[in-house]
């Protein structure tokens, strides 16, 4: 698989998401949105995971402070004020300024590399469609998006939608509408594959500092995500790395979907249209919880060595 594109809003699983990205695939970069928290803390985030991470390399870009078209919901009851709290980062003199050019910078990737564009979303999709709406061009060269968003019949921030498609609705219709290739991996799915509590002890056994990150940010976030249970807490974000990964861990439905962005009690709820024409979008409906953990295990102990 050639390289892929994150946007992000991190956010605890999107940290988890973006370092099993990293062990598993080859990232061109990061592109920062507001979701989670403010996107001067998401941006922020992004770059010192990587610094951490040991990926300088890897650039962070700053995106959009609010969804097209509506005030900014944030989630600072489940990530803290600072989108990551629970780890204390050694905030370097050196830290590097992050460009506010997610737009320009992708626009630049995409003219200049002219592969299949393999793009994977954690957060509310203002980022992906501000700039598909920009520029159409590139719409015929997406090979994947792989997203976390949406719900078939459930809710976490009501009890109809998902969070990231309750943000920023307008931009998760758009893109769902368009004619490509887009596996959503929502709530469905999201909400079985539990990561144990025994993860904190498994974080802390990588005697490494992003283990250290990691078992700090896992033991803010196991008592502040909402959908938690005695069994573990969802993971939402890293499960969409998976589907771009091994989609042969999930079972997907090919569907006609929309979003709702008129009626405020059911604002982001995700339904399937029914619809004659060919759907270039798949929803996960199911997952091999087993083997997806399994995996994302072994790719965070690559970033051990
Ligand atoms: O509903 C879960 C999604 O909302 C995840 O992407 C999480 O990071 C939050 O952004
Ligand atoms: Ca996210």
């Amino acid at each position: 698989m050639p390289s892929v594109y994150l946007d992000m809003d991190p956010g605890h699983d999107d940290t988890l998401a973006l370092l099993v990205a990293l062990a598993s695939l080859k990232v061109r970069g990061v592109t920062a949105v507001a979701g989670n928290q403010t996107v001067d803390k998401t941006s922020r985030n992004a770059r010192r995971v990587l610094d951490l991470a040991k990926f300088p390399e890897i650039t962070v870009h700053q995106g959009a402070g609010k969804p097209l078209f509506r005030p900014l919901v944030t989630a600072p009851h489940v990530h803290g004020s600072s989108g990551l709290d629970g780890y204390h980062f050694h905030i370097s003199s050196e830290e590097q300024e992050i460009p506010a050019d997610a737009q320009q910078w992708l626009e630049r990737e995409f003219s200049q590399n002219l592969d299949d564009i393999y793009w994977i979303a954690t957060g509310p999709l203002t980022n992906v469609a501000a700039f598909l709406i920009g520029h159409p061009q590139y719409l015929s060269r997406i090979k994947q998006l792989a997203v976390m968003g949406g719900a078939l019949n459930q809710g976490n921030i009501t009890p109809y939608a998902e969070f990231n498609f309750y943000v920023d609705p307008d931009a998760a219709h758009w893109v769902l509408a368009q004619e490509i290739p887009v596996k959503i991996v929502g709530l469905d799915v999201t909400h079985k594959a539990l990561l144990s509590p025994y993860a904190l002890e498994r974080f802390s056994a990588f005697e490494s500092e992003v283990g250290r990150m990691l078992h700090n940010l896992f033991a803010f976030y196991f008592k502040h995500e909402p959908n938690r249970t005695s069994q573990g807490v969802p993971v939402h974000d890293v499960l969409a790395v998976g589907a771009m990964v091994h989609p042969e861990f999930f079972s997907w439905q090919r569907v006609n979907l929309m979003v709702e962005r008129c009626h405020e009690s059911y604002r982001g709820q995700m339904t399937v249209v029914p619809g004659a024409q060919n759907p270039s979008t798949e929803v996960a409906v199911d997952v091999d919880v087993d083997s997806f953990f399994e995996w994302m295990w072994s790719m965070l102990a690559r970033l051990q060595s």
